[in-house]
């Protein structure tokens, strides 16, 4: 054989092996950047009790009685968890430190180190309309708040085009809805209007120059612990399946209208497959088990009552579980820490949590 006829050969196996080293490089670099494909080094965060830290006040919110917070930081810190909430998981997944809460960070000064930490806007309670809890602002008054610190150019435009925002609104609007006595077939016209002001929420906070925005779709509605029957919980949930599809349908167009449409400025946080696949398999394979996914650890003792709450005389109205760890649900509402940390693990499986 002489060397004409094998240059073909090597060339073409060169390039195989070219080839291949670019796609480790480009799994490397996606596994380093994670779902949003470059180095975020600030994260601002709008939504409601699933992602506060602790900017809602004291006298109006469980999260701040015990045994709110017994597993991180070990006292009641604002958080609507036994520990951490997805805005913490979310900090550590782009390692960066959690975002200071707005409460804390408002004044904060220009260029400050507090700055750099980015902000968590999100208030339990909150809608992207007003909610059962007036006092609570709605999404579009956070990011006024997020605006107002902009126009005091306490980000530079540098620390904006290196930030991504986690936008997590997912469900109070539907409990005002109820409240308010809603009818069943006023319900997909209310659904279509609450997508269409998250579409227009999203849309802003990308406007105002943060680079990608990450939207968590609405969890499965019907299968908060105190809804459940005994014959478990409906997971045919008509009104989040159009809540989620609509949202999906919006944000592809979103993205779609950009130039470069590879670099989606809109990703999804699954919240209902992620919740489904945890109830399915009561837990998330490799990293949690709970044994009943539906019920919750910490629930009212009486009709009326729910975790946190005290009798004017200091009577506990409420019973709390042996190890929240295996549980999913902290209260009728809110997720663990170890929940929080499986639906990571589920949604951001190069995640290591
Ligand atoms: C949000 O709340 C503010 C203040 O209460 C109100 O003016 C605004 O209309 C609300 N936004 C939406 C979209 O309902
Ligand atoms: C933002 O960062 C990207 C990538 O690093 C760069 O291409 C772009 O020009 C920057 N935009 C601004 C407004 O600084
Ligand atoms: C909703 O209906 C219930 C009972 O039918 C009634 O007691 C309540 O006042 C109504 N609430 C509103 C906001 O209309
Ligand atoms: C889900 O519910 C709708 C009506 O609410 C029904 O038409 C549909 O067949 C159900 N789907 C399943 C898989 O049960």
């Amino acid at each position: 054989m002489n060397i004409t006829k094998l240059t073909p050969w090597f060339l073409f196996l060169c390039l195989i092996l070219l080839s291949d080293y670019r796609k480790v490089k480009a799994h490397e670099r996606t596994q380093k950047d994670g779902i949003f494909g470059f180095k975020a080094k600030t994260l601002f965060v709008f939504g409601d009790s699933y992602a506060d830290t602790g900017n809602t006040p004291f006298p109006i919110a469980a999260s701040w009685r015990f045994p709110y917070g017994i597993t991180f930081p070990g006292s009641p810190s604002g958080r609507f968890s036994d520990g951490h909430v997805s805005t913490d998981y979310l900090a550590k997944y782009i390692r960066l430190r959690r975002p200071i809460v707005y409460k804390w960070g408002r004044y904060t000064l220009p260029g400050s180190q507090v700055a750099r930490r980015g902000m968590n806007f999100a208030y339990g309670g909150a809608g992207v309309f007003q909610t059962i809890y007036e006092v609570v602002p709605n999404a579009s008054v956070q990011i006024d708040s997020f605006e107002h610190l902009l126009r005091r150019n306490v980000y530079s435009p540098a620390d904006l085009n290196s930030s991504v925002a986690f936008f997590s609104i997912v469900g109070n609007d539907y409990l005002a809805y109820a409240r308010r006595n809603g009818t069943k077939q006023g319900r997909p016209a209310f659904i279509r209007k609450v997508v269409k002001q998250i579409l227009l929420d999203v849309k802003r906070i990308k406007d105002l120059g943060v680079r990608k925005v990450l939207v968590a779709l609405s969890p499965p509605q019907k299968c908060w612990p105190s809804l459940v029957t005994p014959k478990g919980c409906d997971t045919n949930d008509t009104l989040a399946h159009l809540h989620n599809s609509l949202l999906r349908g919006g944000l592809v167009k979103l993205n779609n209208e950009k130039v470069d449409n590879n670099d989606k400025s809109f990703l999804m946080f699954d919240l209902y497959n992620a919740f489904l696949t945890i109830f399915k398999n009561k837990g998330a394979p490799g990293v949690s088990k709970f044994p009943e996914p539906l019920k919750a650890c910490c629930v009212g003792t009486k009709p009326g009552h729910s975790c946190g709450d005290i009798s004017l005389i200091g009577e506990k109205l409420f019973s709390l579980c042996k190890d929240p760890k295996s549980f999913f649900f902290w209260d009728n509402v809110h997720i663990t820490d170890q929940g929080w940390r499986s639906v990571f693990s589920l949604l951001l499986p190069d995640s290591k949590f």
